[in-house]
This record gives C-alpha cells, sequence and structure tokens, in this order.
C-alpha cells in the first residue's frame, strides 16, 4: 500500500578525497578516479502525496536553485514514477543547508533524497543498489549519495566500489560568498591542458588510478597520512577563475587545519582537522579571517539518506 503521508529524508554531502581527471570523452564527460566520503552535512528532503509533480526550496541558498521540474529531485521524482510504472503525483520540498554550487553535491544529495523519500512513499520495495543503479542517469555523483559512506568512482565517477574507514575523519568546509559552476571548472581544465600541448582527450590518456597511498591511509584510520595524500586535479584551475579561494586555503591551513583543498569543482574549499576540538577551533579561525562567508564543521563517513 503506498503511504498518504509525508516522508522526509535527510541526505549528506560529500567531499572527495581524491579527484583525479583523465581525458574528455566523446560524450562531453572526464574519465574521473574519484574517492568519495559523505560527510554529516545535510539537505532535507520531503515527499507527500499530491494530484501532480511539484517541488519548493527554503533555506540557504534557496533563490538559486530552479524550484521547478528542471530541479534534479523533481526529475528524480519522474524517473523513479517512470521506472515503476507510476505518476510522480508527489509534492517535493527541499530545505537546503548545503551550498549550492558548492562542490559538495548539494544537487545530488537533494536528487539522492528524493529518490528514498519517492521509494518509501510508493513502497517500492527497492533496494539501494537498485536506487544507485538508476541513480546514474541523473548525474555522475547521484550513485554515490545513494549509497553514502566512503566509495571510489570510475568511469565519470558512477562506477562505485566500497571503500574502507578506519576512523571517523573530522572536518571543516568553508563556504564561499560565490559558486562555481561545474562544466565551467572542467572546460577551463581541458583549455589549460590544451594551452600547454598536454593530452586532454580520453583516446590520448590513460584512466586515472586511484592512489593506494590514500586509500591505505583511508583504510589505516590515519588523519595525518590521510592529509598527505589528499589531491584534487581542479584545484589549481578552480583557483585561477576564483583567486579568493587561495586565501580561503591559506586562512585554513594556517589555523591547524591538516590539510586544505578545493570540494569538487568548488566553490567550497575544505579542511582536514587532526580531531573534533580542532576542527571547532579551524572553524573559528576562518569565520575570524574574513575570507568565506560561513562555515560548516562535519565528519565522515556517514550513511546514504536516512527517513527521518
Ligand atoms: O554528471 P553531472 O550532470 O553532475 O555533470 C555535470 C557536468 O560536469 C557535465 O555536464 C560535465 O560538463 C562535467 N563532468 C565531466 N566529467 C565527469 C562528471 C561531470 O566533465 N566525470
Amino acid at each position: 500500500m503506498p503511504r498518504t503521508r509525508s516522508v522526509t529524508v535527510r541526505a549528506p554531502a560529500k567531499v572527495n578525497l581524491q579527484l583525479s581527471v583523465g581525458g574528455l570523452r566523446e560524450d562531453g564527460f572526464h574519465e574521473l578516479a574519484n574517492v568519495y566520503l559523505a560527510v554529516s552535512g545535510y539537505d532535507e528532503i520531503t515527499a507527500t502525496p499530491a494530484d501532480r509533480l511539484s517541488l519548493t526550496v527554503s533555506g540557504a541558498g534557496a533563490e538559486r536553485v530552479p524550484a521547478d521540474e528542471s530541479n534534479l529531485a523533481a526529475r528524480a521524482a519522474t524517473l523513479l514514477a517512470k521506472h515503476s510504472g507510476a505518476e510522480p503525483n508527489v509534492r517535493i520540498h527541499i530545505t537546503k543547508h548545503l551550498p549550492v554550487a558548492g562542490g559538495m553535491a548539494g544537487g545530488s544529495a537533494d536528487a539522492a533524497g528524493a529518490l528514498v523519500a519517492c521509494e518509501a512513499l510508493w513502497n517500492l520495495g527497492m533496494t539501494r543498489a537498485e536506487l544507485a543503479c538508476l541513480a546514474a542517469e541523473l548525474g555522475s555523483d547521484v550513485p554515490f549519495s545513494v549509497l553514502g559512506g566512503a566509495a571510489l568512482g570510475l568511469g565519470r565517477g558512477e562506477q562505485l566500489t566500497p571503500l574502507v574507514c578506519g576512523a571517523t575523519y573530522h572536518w571543516v568546509f568553508a563556504i564561499a560568498r560565490f559558486g562555481l559552476s561545474t562544466p565551467a571548472v572542467y572546460a577551463a581544465q581541458d583549455r589549460h591542458r590544451q594551452e600547454a600541448d598536454l593530452p586532454f582527450t580520453a583516446a590520448d590518456m590513460p584512466a586515472p588510478q586511484p592512489s593506494a597511498q590514500l586509500l591505505d591511509a583511508l583504510a589505516a584510520g590515519d588523519p595525518q597520512a590521510l592529509a598527505a595524500s589528499l589531491s584534487n586535479d581542479l584545484e589549481s584551475v578552480a583557483t585561477a577563475m576564483q583567486p579568493d579561494l587561495a586565501k580561503t586555503l591559506a586562512a585554513g591551513r594556517a589555523s591547524g587545519a591538516l590539510a586544505g583543498m578545493l570540494c569538487g569543482t568548488g566553490a567550497t574549499t575544505g579542511f582536514l582537522a587532526a580531531d573534533a576540538g580542532a576542527a571547532e577551533h579551524i572553524a573559528e579561525q576562518l569565520m575570524a579571517s574574513g575570507t568565506c562567508s560561513s562555515t560548516l564543521v562535519a565528519h565522515g563517513p556517514v550513511p546514504g539518506p536516512v527517513l527521518l
């Protein structure tokens, strides 16, 4: 029996511990070696039975999120309904806490949350693995956002292998006053490679590989070793596009972070802390530096979307 009442889930953000960008493929995506970690910053997604599909958004940055059928969460509800032979008769409400255009997979979290909420609302009996398969049609990061935890993502990021994490890692995220467009950052990376006469197509480059040092550090639960092996190929082009990012990275590193890096395609920056106390201190120092609009203190790994 389908439920008649609302279902609310909270869906986590992610940080990329490794983002290695290989060549541009003919389908417009890049080959990646992505190491994802789900962290404890959340959007809330509520699905309520209705006569037709509709979507509303509230919370931080809501005015920058499309509140129509182009929203990834609305597309998720439509896709799941089509897959199960139902009509997408649901009202979706998203309460934003995660940065918009922030590189923390906020939009993918909303899509994953909508899949999980609608699956429960419509009582479809699907597993998370089945939802993750479907999620690849919505975006490269959505399958990981359905599963959570820690995972290696190959291909365009959607071919996932769960990873062992030996500890909970503590992070501070500095939310920028600006966003960065994901396609624009990837395109800038391609231009940079072309201008430097470097190979840039998937046909001319080997597929990127996960860092063994990073996977070992992650499994060992050693934040110092993890800090030494974090990497994001897009950090230098994103910093060239938004030079203020360098100031945020410098402020976080100077306040005792073990490492600082760009999150995904930005514009959020992430700082790994030795422990929860250090994370609070780094967050205070980052706010005092005036180089970001807000901070988020979070830990990971955390599971994928959870029903509230
Ligand atoms: O998969 P998603 O829709 O989130 O990707 C958004 C954009 O990011 C793509 O249109 C593409 O420009 C870029 N992208 C990419 N390679 C990937 C993932 C995303 O070039 N592996």
